[in-house]
């Protein structure tokens, strides 16, 4: 059954996790479904991961779009939350709404997220009331890596934490339906979740938070240029994907692949006809 805006709300109130990871390509997507993975994000991280950006910030409307599309057509059961990419939304509340509806008329997505506290707070309430539901994003906000000056934990003196809580509480009031927390102290994250009625969603925020996400690359261990330390990898893909590739490569190089059974056959008397 499709996942929906209330299955988030009622695993909250049953306290049953939410689980999401990125995704951004249908074959990925369409195995991350059938795994029972309750939400695919289409994160911008696409930049980094995909596209071998250093960052998030030269990605595209058409770069979000163009991924979301090919999420969506593989997924048919979790729910589909695609993030809007820098400056695609800070500009104004008008870019805001007519870009989080692009991202949902052409993409196909369920939900946008978009980073920011208090200071976005007119572009959730704008969108939401265009009938597009919107995941916040707290904590680490990688589009504004340049304000932050590095990829550092947030929140650990008394005057960040506070502004987190009180950031946290107006996403919630601008009528987003969860929030995520990243690169958040454990006790911090677990606070937020308690004071919350919306689902929060940790990555780098401890087992406090209502759901977890992971960059699927990081997860799987396929994507080696750095590796956060909140980044469990629960299999060595990028090892079996390079020993595949080192197979291939020699196997062609000796001629043992393509073998008979991969090859397809013409009657001798057509070919001895071409000579
Ligand atoms: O872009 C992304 O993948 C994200 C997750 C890290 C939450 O925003």
């Amino acid at each position: 059954m499709k996942k929906t805006v209330s299955t988030f709300q009622r695993a909250k109130e049953n306290h049953e996790k939410v689980t999401m990871l990125t995704a951004y390509d249908y074959s990925t997507a369409k195995l991350m479904d059938e795994a029972g993975i309750d939400s695919i994000l289409i994160g911008d991280s696409l930049g980094n991961v995909i596209l071998g950006y250093e960052d998030t910030l030269s990605v595209t409307m058409e770069d979000m779009i163009h991924h979301t599309a090919a999420v969506a057509r593989g997924a048919k059961e979790a729910l589909i939350v695609t993030d809007m990419p820098f400056m695609s939304y800070q500009a104004s509340v008008y870019d805001a709404v007519v870009n989080a509806g692009r991202l949902m008329k052409e993409g196909r997505a369920n939900a946008v997220k978009l980073e920011g506290g208090a200071s976005v707070c007119p572009q959730i309430k704008a969108i939401t009331e265009a009938g597009i539901p919107v995941v916040g994003h707290l904590g680490l906000t990688p589009q504004s890596i340049n304000a932050f000056g590095g990829y550092k934990v947030q929140g650990k003196s008394e005057e960040a934490a506070k502004k987190l809580v009180e950031d946290a509480l107006a996403v919630q009031e601008a009528g987003a339906f969860a929030v995520v927390l990243e690169c958040v102290p454990e006790k911090l994250a677990a606070l937020i979740t308690e004071k919350l009625s919306i689902v929060t969603i940790g990555i780098g925020a401890g087992s406090g938070c209502d759901g977890q996400v992971l960059v699927y690359q990081d997860m799987l261990g396929m994507f080696s240029d750095y590796v956060p330390k909140f980044v469990r990898q629960f299999a060595g893909v990028g090892e079996v994907m390079k020993q595949a590739f080192t197979d291939y490569k020699k196997e062609v190089g000796e001629g043992t692949f393509p073998a008979k059974e991969h090859t397809y056959q013409i009657d001798d008397e057509v070919i001895e006809k071409l000579y």
